[in-house]
């Protein structure tokens, strides 16, 4: 959406982004197919300007979650490979084939409704298969593992099974035993399946050493600049700022309070800006009386709740209007990183950047 008020900014650096899916190839082994999982829109930053950049960078590998979310990618591209990681859950399969689009089997019952659908109609699909090995949420449980690996030739007679895979519960943790644990059940499992690629990682198993890499790793938040790790260095750069102007300014007095429920009282004369981002725009209400944000190198505190579409902030300090007009705030940005904006709200960087709203202008800096 075109923001014609001009206020406010979504710059998204297509640069770094780039440069974070070739640390990525610096990090693991040279033969490791480094795919890119940009689901839910490009974790909300644009699916449509993403994808050509990885592409660029020699990317054929895509994971989203959605049948739509695959056809909108192959709309972009026609031959990268599309994975889709919610499984084979629509009922009509003409949409896999027409659009060549590689569902992730995620159970037996959608192992034998696609082996179905390619005898009836003589087709051969290409299928990835998720093996649950400790998340308990998607692939085949212990009982279909191991009814799969004992009758593998009954149950995979028409599909071209190209990618097994597994998903770590606790990559963010490289002290949690459990990714160990969920390795060793995976390398169990995949010695029965030698002749397709093999996947484990996310962006934390890439963080967890070369062990982890096998045939492809599926990394998403580290491309977008977000930490994927407990107290993570810095390894990948920042992509996503938002930034805004001001719309309105006043002052207030002692006693004067600010915002829905006057959760902010003035101790003393104070000047106060207003700016338009609100929870309308994924801007959490837990901001409330709850952010900093910066203007060059001040810092400056968010009072008062966040409302639906406004915010508030402290610019007592600022003497003149010139210092303040039309400049543009940072809300997030390298001053601001996502990782340390998130942590005063209690979340991840993956639910503040896929919350992005609409109403921002974007900037894609290139
Ligand atoms: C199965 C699977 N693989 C890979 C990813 C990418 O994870 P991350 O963004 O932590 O790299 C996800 C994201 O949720 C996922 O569900």
């Amino acid at each position: 959406m075109k923001n014609v008020d001009q206020n406010t900014f979504l710059d998204i650096d297509l640069k770094s982004l780039g440069e974070n899916y070739l640390k990525i190839k610096k990090k693991v082994n040279r033969d490791c197919i480094v795919a890119a999982t940009v689901k839910s829109n490009a974790y909300g930053l644009g699916v449509k300007k993403v994808l050509p950049v990885l592409t660029r960078s020699k990317c054929n590998h895509f994971f989203v979650a959605s049948t739509d979310e695959a056809v909108e990618i192959r709309k972009i591209n026609k031959k990268v490979e599309v994975y889709i990681l919610n499984g084979l859950v629509l009922d009509n399969l003409n949409i896999i084939s027409k659009y060549k689009l590689i569902p992730v089997i995620n159970n037996l019952k959608q192992l034998k409704k696609i082996e179905r659908y390619q005898s009836k109609f003589n087709k051969k699909l290409k299928i990835a298969i998720h093996f649950d090995t400790g998340m308990s949420r998607l692939g085949l449980d212990k009982n279909e593992t191991a009814n799969l690996i004992k009758n593998k030739s009954k149950l995979i007679k028409n599909s071209d099974l190209v990618l097994i895979m597994s998903h770590l519960a606790c990559a963010d943790d490289p002290k949690n035993k459990k990714n160990q644990t969920q390795l060793k059940e995976f390398d169990k499992i995949r010695i029965y399946f030698p002749n397709c690629l093999h996947s484990i990682s996310n962006s934390g198993g890439v963080l967890l050493g070369r062990k982890y890499n096998l045939d492809m790793v599926r990394p998403g938040i580290s491309l977008y600049g977000g930490n994927c790790q407990i107290k993570e260095s810095k390894h990948y750069k920042n992509v996503v700022s938002l930034k805004s102007k001001l719309i309105q300014t006043r002052e207030i007095n002692k006693g004067d309070t600010v915002g829905y429920g006057a959760t902010f009282k003035a101790r003393k004369k104070m000047k106060v800006g207003t700016f338009a981002i609100g929870y309308g725009d994924g801007f959490s209400r837990l901001f409330s009386n709850n952010c900093k944000i910066y203007l060059n190198n001040k810092r400056i505190n968010l009072i008062g709740r966040v409302s639906m579409d406004l915010v508030t902030v402290d610019l007592t300090d600022f003497k003149t209007l010139k210092q303040i007009a039309n400049k543009e705030f940072e809300f997030i940005g390298n001053k601001n990183p996502i990782n340390t904006v998130c942590e005063s709200i209690d979340t991840i960087p993956y639910e503040i950047l896929t919350n992005l709203g609409k109403r921002y202008q974007r900037r894609y800096i290139s």
